[in-house]
């Protein structure tokens, strides 16, 4: 081996993400925790990979997903796993395999692979948000979960999000919306894209979700669901707009919306932000699955989620100069210039309650200040030999003006939790 081993770099298409931009992953998940639970969804964690069959069975074969982008192999065992390439498949089995009491809503934060080519907003290792609720095909739990990833998008601060609503029937209209798809691309075949003109009878839907010039130019005028619903999924859908109406949750009909993943009925949805230049411009999309437990070996029960791409949030929210980086502070930055007196004070200000930090092999005074001031900390408490003979700490203020004071050394953390709490309010 030679000297100048290349250091081993994360695989193409994923990422780290460090401090201090990972405390707007923090800030995220906790909001978004806390909106699921007051909506009654509680969390739920799953294996990262699980039968490969099970999203086979769940997702589809012939969707893209399946296809071309699962992590699938062979553990040593020999049996057949997959990464999981989303959320939904393991929480349906998980209802499945534990049956709890309908209606049951979950929500989750987890990584997502995929083997798809990286760009701009789009990775091999994704994170998401996601919710899932099953037990009922009620519409008003349609509105419930459209409005609770539109009501994130409002609290980060986004304006430019396109929502577009469409329903995809259930297994009875949608098998008569297929004929007559079928019908029309049959005429249209030669104009399909080179992968569609080969494909489209094995899933004749995804040639709605084909982004290519031609596919979109064929599909303009091609068959729309909407107007095949029977009448149970066309009065479904009604309700559902009436909901979203009720609740000022603009969105746009999109009848040629059908998403990517084979197990949706009914009601379908995606978020698009519009600030995005890249073509990977969905933060969230989710829909009704009504047929997903039963096509996984289970009882028929209803269900309807979403999943938001943490990623692609975020570039949204850059792109729109919203949720800006603001990284938790220490309360106070421990200078100590005696070699024996940060490790109690900062012990005991942390049991209080209170952020506290400090720097190693005694530095200098000087440059534990510059360290100080860069931690962000709203004030420098420093220890030297004149503070220690005197039994006082000198309180420092760093991030407002203000004269230095004295604090006797016994009552230094009580002294700190007082002025943060008065310089928090201040704040607001
Ligand atoms: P999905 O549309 O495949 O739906 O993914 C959800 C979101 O994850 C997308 O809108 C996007 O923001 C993000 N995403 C997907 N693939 C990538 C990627 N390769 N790189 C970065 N971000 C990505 C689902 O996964 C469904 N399970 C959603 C759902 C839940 N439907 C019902 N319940």
């Amino acid at each position: 081996m030679g000297d100048h081993m290349a250091p081993v770099r994360a695989p193409a298409g994923t990422h780290d993400v460090l401090w201090p931009e990972s405390a707007r992953w923090e800030r995220l998940v906790a909001e978004f925790a806390q909106r699921a639970q007051r909506a009654g969804f509680g969390l739920v964690l799953n294996p990262m990979f699980e039968d490969a069959a099970l999203f086979r069975r769940g997702i589809g074969d012939e969707s893209d997903v399946v296809r071309k982008e699962m992590y699938e192999f062979a553990d040593r065992g020999g049996r057949e796993v997959a990464l999981r390439p989303e959320g939904t498949a393991s929480v349906v089995r998980a209802f499945v395999q534990h049956h709890p009491p309908v209606p049951w809503k979950a929500w989750y934060v987890t990584p997502a692979f995929r083997y798809e080519r990286p760009q701009a907003g789009r990775y091999k290792q994704h994170h998401q948000l996601g919710v899932e609720a099953l037990g009922t095909d009620d519409p008003d739990l349609d509105v419930e979960v459209v409005t609770l990833a539109a009501d994130l998008f409002g609290w980060l601060g986004l304006t430019q999000v396109d929502l577009a609503l469409n329903s995809m029937g259930c297994g009875e209209c949608r098998t008569v919306y297929v004929e007559a798809l079928v019908a029309y691309l049959d005429a249209h075949a030669s104009e399909l894209c080179d992968e569609h003109r080969e494909r489209y009878r094995a899933n004749p839907l995804r040639v709605l979700d084909c982004k290519r010039p031609p596919c979109r130019a064929v599909t303009e005028d091609a068959p729309r669901i909407t107007d095949y619903l029977d009448e149970e999924c066309a009065a479904h859908l009604a309700r559902v707009r009436v909901g979203l109406e009720e609740l000022g949750v603009a969105y746009r009909l999109d009848p040629r919306l059908v998403r990517g993943l084979d197990y949706y009925t009914r009601t379908t949805f995606e978020f698009a932000a519009t600030a995005l230049t890249s073509a990977q411009n969905a933060i969230g999309g989710g829909g009704r699955y009504d047929g997903l437990a039963e096509a996984i070996g289970g009882p028929r029960s209803p269900g309807i989620g979403f999943g938001i791409g943490i990623e692609r949030l975020l570039l949204a929210c850059d792109a729109e100069g919203v949720f800006a980086l603001d990284p938790p502070r220490p309360d106070a930055f421990v200078v100590d210039v005696t070699g024996g007196a940060a490790a109690a004070l900062c012990a005991e200000l942390r049991r209080a309650g209170l952020g506290a930090v400090r720097a190693y092999d005694g530095r200098s005074l000087k440059s534990q200040l510059k360290q100080a001031d860069r931690s962000g900390a709203r004030h420098a408490l420093i220890v030297g030999p004149e503070e220690l003979a005197r039994g006082i700490v000198t309180a420092r203020p760093l991030r407002h003006e203000g004269p230095q004071e004295a604090v006797p050394r016994a009552s230094v953390v009580d002294w700190l939790a007082a002025r943060q709490a008065t310089e928090t309010k201040e704040d607001q």
